[in-house]
């Protein structure tokens, strides 16, 4: 019997929605992911890091799959005084946030705004390397503003043990824009001496399969917005595209488990009347209808007229159920 290979497949850290709730539910619903890289957490001044900064984190919260925290800092004192918190949690592996594209962000001198700074990224690493012996990764972009950037940071990085490097190959300016550059991939996969995980814009199983054939060395494939899109990806590229069950009710049971998820972490329903808003803006990326729907939903004023809403929806769906991707050729 042919043996299958499962496909490293990791949670991208989406700030406002892959938080415990999302994970916890979609390991309840799905399968194919795992591990997951948390949102990032900022580094704060002063050794007193209160619970309610964590509370993500928790690790009562993080037992369904591995969670790796990550941080936005350019602090080494406040990085090492997070990071040693996170690991006497109970967290192996720490990732450093190196390509959050905000400007707000960027302009401090974080995430992708360090990346024209090479030497300051090298302090940052000696530094932290000194007082933080746990696992530590980063996640990072081309560059700030081009991805000639990367000739300089490839020998810094390679000056120092980290546990892996997440390259989503797209520069901070581009925000989310634009293509991902995979001739740029291809040049820091051969020159990074670290195991080095693809991210960025794997939306289908086709996708995956392209790159996993250009590709072979990577160690991790990282899903984002496409999961968020179609929480089914996973287990799409796993099996090949062959799903079992209907896909509508494995769907609406995952999104009740959501709506009751954030209603026990929120105060207010309006909160979670939010929450799911944003939801549904990738939801519907993969809906029949989607633009109709999306209206109808941003209408709603009340959960209970939310609920009402998304009831119809998936009463509607009749057309949802089940499709067969179609299984890209074995090249
Ligand atoms: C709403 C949103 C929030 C994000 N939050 C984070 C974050 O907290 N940390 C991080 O490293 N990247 C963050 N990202 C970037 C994603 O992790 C990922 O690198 C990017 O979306 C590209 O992958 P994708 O095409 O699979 O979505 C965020 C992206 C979006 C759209």
């Amino acid at each position: 019997m042919a043996t299958v290979t499962m496909k490293h497949l990791i949670l991208a850290p989406l700030r406002g929605f892959t938080d415990a709730v999302f994970r916890n539910a979609f390991h309840r619903h799905f399968q194919g992911i795992e591990e997951a890289v948390a949102p990032f957490v900022t580094s704060i001044k002063g050794r007193r890091i209160k619970p309610s900064h964590l509370k993500d984190l928790s690790p009562a919260d993080n037992r369904a799959m591995p969670v790796v925290p990550q941080i936005l800092s350019n602090r080494p004192d406040e990085f090492i005084c997070l990071a040693n918190t996170l690991v006497d949690l109970g967290y192996r592996e720490i990732n450093w946030n190196l390509g959050c594209p905000f400007p707000m962000v960027a302009k401090k001198m974080r995430g992708s705004g360090l990346l024209p700074h090479p030497e300051l990224i090298d302090r940052m690493l000696d530094q932290t390397f000194r007082g933080f012996s746990g696992s530590l990764s980063i996640k990072t972009r081309l560059g700030r503003f081009s991805a000639d950037e990367m000739e300089q940071l490839i020998p810094v990085f390679n000056r120092y043990p980290l546990a892996r490097v997440i390259v989503h190959p797209r520069t901070g300016v581009q925000m989310y824009t634009g293509n991902v550059d995979l001739k740029a991939f291809q040049v820091i996969l051969t020159r990074l001496s670290h195991p080095v995980v693809y991210n960025g814009d794997i939306n289908d199983p086709a996708t995956f399969k392209f790159l996993e054939s250009g590709f072979p060395t990577v160690s991790g494939w990282m899903l984002g917005r496409g999961l968020l899109a179609n929480p089914f990806l996973p287990e799409m590229i796993q099996s090949q595209g062959r799903l079992i069950g209907s896909r509508t009710t494995r769907f609406e049971r995952f999104h009740d488990d959501l709506v009751a998820g954030y209603s026990r972490l929120f105060s207010g329903p309006g909160h979670v009347l939010d929450r799911m808003k944003g939801f549904w803006r990738y939801f519907t990326a993969d809906f029949p209808e989607g633009r109709q729907i999306m209206k109808q939903i941003r209408k709603a004023d009340s959960l209970d007229h939310y609920r009402q809403v998304v009831a119809a929806v998936f009463d509607g769906q009749d057309r949802w159920e089940c499709p067969q991707l179609p299984v890209p050729e074995e090249r």
